[in-house]
């Protein structure tokens, strides 16, 4: 098998998208247009990938770096997709084999279209095979135009004849070039077409006319190289992939209310029979674990959910870990670090940051418990405070197993509060709490019996 390379293009403006990021950064499903792109490229095992950029080089390459394996290339000024490709040649000089070409914008591609591809391509020893498409109207793409039932050029939606408009079966923008021909035969490429611009699909005629072989692929599904050039296009191509990985789930087993208002992105993993209503969004790494319930308007980004837990409406979650029967919300943060333990409940208004909440505890109205490690069967009274900032550092609370602190407490880190301890009600606890103490930490209340009496008789002798 000769080894593969791919190239994707990504240096176009994007002009209608009217947006001051670049095109292939836009969001779907989570995930950047050019991730969704290189995730397909990364099936074939390629031996390199090199993105194309141009417009807004340095904002595509930061959201690249890092990458392993893949490299970037500029194009500069952008003068068409057959000049984009030809800046490829320094990043694969000396390689031979099979070049990959992709578009950054084109997200829907199955990864098994493309190992067909490069079977066909390499079996066929072609020089380019070209992936096509029929699709009705075929409004702005390139045609293909054949002659005894081959290929024999693409001409572009606008340089066609009425003739040739009339043809359905279109180029994709996916193709994969032998290497050996390709960078002398991309120099050849003339601009003198409608748009001035150097076109790749121009190889076609030039490999034909030198004898050289050229295949086709055609698409079953014409739905996957729909590309994003516009907002509408966008929506569109998301909405794909949120049904696409909805339908993957309720086929495993999940329940989902309204499926057309879940958003659950593509690396979100959900065990059976758990249910997810209307209006939740399950984002990142985030797994959520069997038999749980999750109730309307929640979003979870990058967190661990185990088995039957339940989150009621409005909870907003992020990199944290909630345990097997635990209840959450409504109206809860996690914020990142923290850890739900098992059967413990979180409940209204109550965020959590960098804070431990151990087995069978429950903090359920009205907290704040921030830097705190906090034990098993500890009971958090409503309007709890950890006052974890000095004004220049953090402070951790520990609060240890079974202790119980009194509503409307502040502590003021750093402090402990001991085993089974308690904390009167109104308390500010600046200092250690031995187990098995009650702190009370509040000015004494005197009553001054008949004061209003004294005070209106006081008023009339004037
Ligand atoms: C291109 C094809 C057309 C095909 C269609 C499929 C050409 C001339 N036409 O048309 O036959 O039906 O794709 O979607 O190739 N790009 C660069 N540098 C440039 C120009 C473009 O990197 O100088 C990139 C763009 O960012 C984009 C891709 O190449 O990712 C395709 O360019 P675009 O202008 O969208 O080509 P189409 O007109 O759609
Ligand atoms: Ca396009």
């Amino acid at each position: 098998m000769p080894e593969t390379h791919v190239v994707v293009l990504a240096a176009g403006k994007g002009t209608r998208m009217k947006s001051g990021l670049p095109k292939v950064l836009h969001r779907s499903a989570g995930l950047p247009l050019i991730e969704h792109v290189l995730r397909t490229a990364s099936s074939l095992d390629p031996a390199s990938i090199v993105v194309i950029i141009g417009h807004q080089a340095e904002a595509v390459r930061a959201a690249l770096d890092g990458r392993q394996g893949v490299s970037c290339a500029v194009q500069e000024p952008q003068l068409g997709t057959g000049h984009a490709l030809l800046q490829a040649e320094p990043s694969l000089m000396g390689a031979k084999g099979t070049v990959v070409l992709l578009s950054g914008d084109v997200p829907l591609l199955r990864p098994q279209t493309l190992v067909d591809l490069v079977r066909t391509h390499n079996e066929r020893r072609a020089a380019a095979t070209v992936l096509t498409a029929v699709v009705a109207p075929p409004d702005g793409y390139g045609r293909i135009v054949r002659q005894d039932g081959r290929i024999a050029a693409i001409v572009e939606h606008k340089d066609a004849s009425p003739a040739e408009l009339a043809i359905t079966e279109i180029n994709s923008g996916i193709y994969a070039f032998d290497l050996a021909p390709l960078f002398g035969a991309l120099r050849q490429i003339g601009s003198s077409n409608a748009q001035g611009e150097y076109y790749l699909p121009d190889l076609v005629t030039i490999y034909r006319a030198r004898g050289l072989p050229v295949e086709t692929v055609t698409l079953a599904n014409a739905g996957e190289i729909l590309g994003v050039n516009s907002r509408r296009e966008l929506a569109d191509v998301s909405a794909i992939l949120k049904m696409t990985k909805n339908e993957a789930l309720m086929a495993a087993g999940v329940t989902l209310v309204d499926p057309a208002a879940t958003y659950i992105g593509p690396d979100v993993e959900v065990g059976a029979d758990t249910v997810i209503h209307p209006g939740v969004h399950l984002e990142g790494r985030t797994r959520v674990g069997a038999r749980c319930e999750i109730y309307p308007n929640v979003r979870i980004v990058d967190c661990v959910i185990d088995d039957g837990v339940i989150i009621n409406s409005f909870c907003h979650m992020t990199s944290s870990h909630v345990r097997s029967g635990a209840q959450v919300g409504p109206f809860v943060h996690l914020r990142p670090q923290s850890d739900v333990g098992v059967d413990a409940h979180v409940g209204n208004f109550v965020e959590l940051k960098k804070t431990t909440l151990g087995k069978g505890s429950k903090a359920n109205h009205l907290s704040y418990l921030g830097d705190a490690t906090i034990g098993e069967k500890v009971n958090v009274g409503a309007g709890t405070i950890t006052c974890n900032y000095d004004g220049r550092q953090k402070h951790r609370t520990i609060i240890e197993d079974g202790a119980f602190i009194g509503s409307a407490s502040q502590l003021i880190a750093p402090v402990r509060v001991g085993k089974d301890a308690y904390i009167a009600a109104g308390s500010s606890i600046t200092e250690d709490v031995p187990a098995e103490s009650l702190a009370i930490g509040r000015g004494k209340q005197t009553n001054k019996v008949g004061w209003v009496a004294r005070k209106r008789a006081a008023a009339t002798k004037d």
